[in-house]
């Protein structure tokens, strides 16, 4: 794909700038401005895989809300690319990459059911895209994810694998009523094995809202980096009706 091939230019064109006329940086400084970039992005190790609450996310937003078709369902937010040491990204690495929105036919009843743009009245497509650019261009640079239709098929999957709606129900946890954070995390980590976040609404009371749960590069579970935002003691599970 072109991100390699233009990786593989870069470097050619580094060292041939270093073997015949000294420093690519004294003499080209764009050049190696354009390497430097490449090389950053190129330089992440797992992904955050974030999942929401929609009646959360619905609640805390006074825009007009969809749910997906079943309500008692956790959805995608999004698959991103992260370095385990503590930051998200990189982000945006193939800003001219096309974003067909044809090639995710096969799998569009899926995603609406299970990657639901809550907010997605007029295009139901801009969350898709927005995600894709941002993010699945820079998973992309993974042979198993190098299409927007491997991409959110990862997802989709993910979403299915790690059912957070039955393993909370596993763990007695139940929409409509409040728990506290360790809750919420030894539920996640009963299946997991491994540190995940939990995120809380970032307005009024305390709601739980995302899930955040990380992997490797080849998707093994590993600890997630970011701590929780939620604070108090009890944090509602909200209900979904
Ligand atoms: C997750 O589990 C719930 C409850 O069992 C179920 O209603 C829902 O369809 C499941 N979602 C997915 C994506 O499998």
């Amino acid at each position: 794909m072109a991100f390699r091939n233009s990786l593989a230019i870069c470097l050619l064109l580094a060292v041939l700038g270093s073997i015949s006329a000294g420093p690519l940086s004294a003499r080209n400084p764009a050049a190696m401005a354009m390497l430097e970039s490449i090389m950053k992005k190129s330089k992440w190790d797992s992904f955050v895989f974030s999942q929401e609450w929609p009646a959360t996310v619905c609640s805390s937003s006074s825009r007009k809300c969809y749910f997906p078709e079943n309500r008692n369902t956790w959805t995608v937010h999004g698959l991103w690319p992260s370095k385990s040491d503590g930051t998200y990204g990189p982000s945006n690495c193939e800003t001219d990459a096309e974003f067909s929105e044809a090639t995710l036919a096969p799998i569009l009843d899926d995603l609406e059911k299970q990657w639901t743009d809550v907010f997605g009245e007029s295009d139901e497509y801009s969350f898709w895209k927005h995600e894709w650019s941002k993010h699945g261009t820079c998973a992309a640079q993974l042979e198993a994810l190098d299409s927007a239709l491997k991409y959110f098929e990862k997802g989709l999957e993910l979403n299915t694998n790690y059912n957070l709606t039955s393993i909370f129900l596993d763990s007695n946890i139940v929409p409509g009523n409040s728990y506290s954070l360790k809750q919420y995390t030894k539920a996640v980590e009963s299946v997991t094995g491994a540190k995940s976040t939990v995120r809380c609404a970032s307005k009024g009371s305390a709601r739980v809202q995302e899930i955040r749960i990380c992997f490797d590069k080849k998707f093994n579970v590993i600890d997630c980096f970011e701590d929780s935002n939620c604070h108090t003691k009890s944090i509602n599970y909200e209900d979904n009706n």
